[in-house]
């Protein structure tokens, strides 16, 4: 059986850090500051919300939050970005996607203040990322970065085959596990393959990678034939089915875990694998914000 990757508990670690990190800033007078803005009652997108509040207070973030109705105009939703790229006690903007019907995301993605962005969806920080010189990383794909690195699993020169080429996590994640190194940090330095709806031959392409990343939204994409032995699998999904329970719901991955764990070296469950870590992430580029707006 293979070895579970347990995001859950690099998601601790990383902010075991962080709190020390928050508690050295704080005593210089500096404190990490986070705002969430919200538009519309989706309710995956509050849960998401709530949990990121929480976070920024279990760790001594400040938090700031805008819960706006889906009738909020885009100039209304613009007014507010450009409250908080004025405010200095605010080094982390970050607006949950997606947004009603109606809403523009790319410009309100491009009003967000760049040295802002914790999410890394602004061009400038996407062009940073594929250059090699990163302001932030995006949260996900850095949190599958993280738990691959903390786990000592070896990267370079490996076959990473991405089933997902979404501006959030596909295309970060095939960038970032290609990249040699990021200044003075080590990259992946991978052989990396981006795969999608058009590809051919996708079961033999997903076989023949030595790290699978699968991020694409559809629930147990991934079977077990799509699997090398010994392939390291990471699962980016997260999507409800319906269930026989209270909630009505239950929350599985891209991969269909019962049939691929066996054929896996490691595995990331869902939940308790990438999903906790990017809130994690999250809160590492809103320390490092601060620290970047310290030094000026
Ligand atoms: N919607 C789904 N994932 C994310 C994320 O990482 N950030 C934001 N802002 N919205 C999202």
């Amino acid at each position: 059986m293979a070895q579970i990757l347990d995001g859950k508990k690099v998601s601790e670690a990383v902010q075991q850090e962080l709190v020390q990190e928050v508690a050295a800033l704080v005593a210089q007078g500096n404190r990490p500051g986070l705002a969430v803005v919200l538009v519309g009652d989706d309710p995956a997108s509050k849960v998401y919300v709530g949990s990121k509040q929480r976070t920024c207070e279990k760790l001594g973030i400040l938090s700031k939050s805008s819960i706006l109705p889906a009738s909020t105009t885009q100039q209304e939703l613009l007014a507010v970005i450009d409250q908080y790229n004025a405010d200095p006690e605010i080094h982390g903007i970050l607006c949950q996607l997606p947004l009603p019907k109606g809403l523009n995301e790319a410009e309100v993605i491009n009003r967000i203040d760049p040295a802002k962005d914790v999410d890394c969806f602004h061009p400038d920080n996407v062009g940073r990322v594929l250059i090699g010189e990163p302001r932030f990383l995006p949260c996900t794909p850095h949190g599958v970065v993280q738990i691959i690195k903390r786990y000592n699993i070896e990267t370079e020169g490996k076959h990473v085959v991405v089933v997902g080429r979404s501006n959030i996590v596909g295309k970060p994640l095939a960038a970032m596990m290609m990249q040699k190194e990021y200044g003075s940090n080590m990259g992946c330095n991978s052989t990396v393959t981006v795969c999608h709806s058009a590809t051919k031959n996708l079961p033999e392409v997903c076989a023949s990678a030595d790290i699978l990343i699968a991020a694409i939204g559809k629930a147990n994409f991934i079977t077990a034939d799509m699997v090398k032995p010994g392939a390291v699998v990471i699962d980016v999904g997260i999507n409800r089915i319906d269930a026989n329970n209270e909630k009505g719901y239950k929350l599985v991955g891209d991969v269909d875990y019962d049939a691929v764990a066996p054929k896996a070296s490691s595995i990331t469950p869902v939940p308790g694998g990438v999903g906790p870590m990017t809130i994690a992430m999250l809160m590492y580029n809103t320390v490092m914000s601060c620290k970047l707006h310290a030094k000026k």
